[in-house]
């Protein structure tokens, strides 16, 4: 391989988002201006999802990640949080057999207590019958809180210590990161949040330490490839030092 041909390598890897996770915000805000209940942008915000994830697919991102619900947003009126609940059911229940058929990989992230019966199942479902599949992954926060899941990876690791299968001094940021809900995943490049907002709202603290966060003023059921293209081509040009330094830096430094 010729220098050249490995520079542009690198450089293009540099720049392409293997983990992309995003903050879908802005479901009430749209059904607000148009006069609707909340309720209605949440379903319209299912079909936003549906267009990302293809939209995700086509642009080759190997994770997507989407934040459907948080551990604060039980606070929300009953019959919204229940409309939630349903939408994930009813996006799986259709979705699912296009997913494993199309190579995806469904990870669902999130504390499970607490959730009903039918909602334990159809994550499970989703879960086991994606299992084998390893082209892209899709990674759905649900009841998910970043600082919960950092919460219940130390009590896990406790456990671990107190059954004598880990010591105390094992404890280093990747034995520890292990116990996290998203261990299995990269961690994200590119956290994009819609609506305008600017905060992370719980959202991957552990994880995001040296994501590259991208705020995009548009209410997330109006989302769809373009808008996703966009947040890509703003990503495409950052740099991401890592608390490094820039290679062409190095270089004029001497
Ligand atoms: C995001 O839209 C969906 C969830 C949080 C589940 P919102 O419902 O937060 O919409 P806004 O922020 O009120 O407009
Ligand atoms: C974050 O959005 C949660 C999800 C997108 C699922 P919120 O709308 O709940 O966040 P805040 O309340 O504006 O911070
Ligand atoms: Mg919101």
């Amino acid at each position: 391989m010729s220098p050249s041909v490995g520079l542009s390598a690198a450089v293009s890897y540099r720049n392409a988002a293997r983990h992309v996770a995003i903050i879908m915000d802005g479901n009430g805000r749209w059904a607000k201006a148009r006069g609707l209940p909340r309720t209605f942008g949440h379903r319209a915000g299912v079909q936003a999802l549906k267009r990302t994830v293809e939209a995700a697919d086509h642009l080759g991102i190997a994770w997507l990640t989407v934040f459907g619900f948080s551990t604060e947003n039980w606070s929300r009126p009953p019959q919204e949080v229940s409309e939630l609940m349903r939408l994930l059911k009813s996006y799986v229940e259709t979705d699912l057999h296009r997913l494993e058929r199309e190579g995806v990989r469904v990870h669902v992230i999130g504390e499970r207590t607490g959730l009903a019966p039918d909602i334990l199942e159809i994550i499970h479902r989703a879960e086991s019958r994606t299992r084998h599949n390893e082209r892209r992954h899709l990674q759905i926060a649900f009841n998910y809180g970043g600082r919960a899941d950092i919460v219940a990876a130390a009590r896990r690791f406790a456990d671990a210590v107190a059954s004598g299968r880990l010591a105390p001094g094992d404890c280093d940021e990747t034995t520890f990161g292990r116990f996290l809900s998203t261990s299995e995943a990269p961690p994200p490049d590119l956290i994009v949040r819609t609506s305008g907002e600017q905060r992370l709202s719980n959202f991957l603290l552990w994880d995001a330490a040296y994501a590259e966060l991208v705020f995009q003023d548009i209410l997330w059921p109006d989302y769809g490839a373009e808008a996703l293209k966009a947040a890509l081509a703003e990503y495409a040009g950052r740099d991401r030092r890592f608390g490094g330094v820039e290679v062409h830096d190095v270089l004029a430094a001497g």
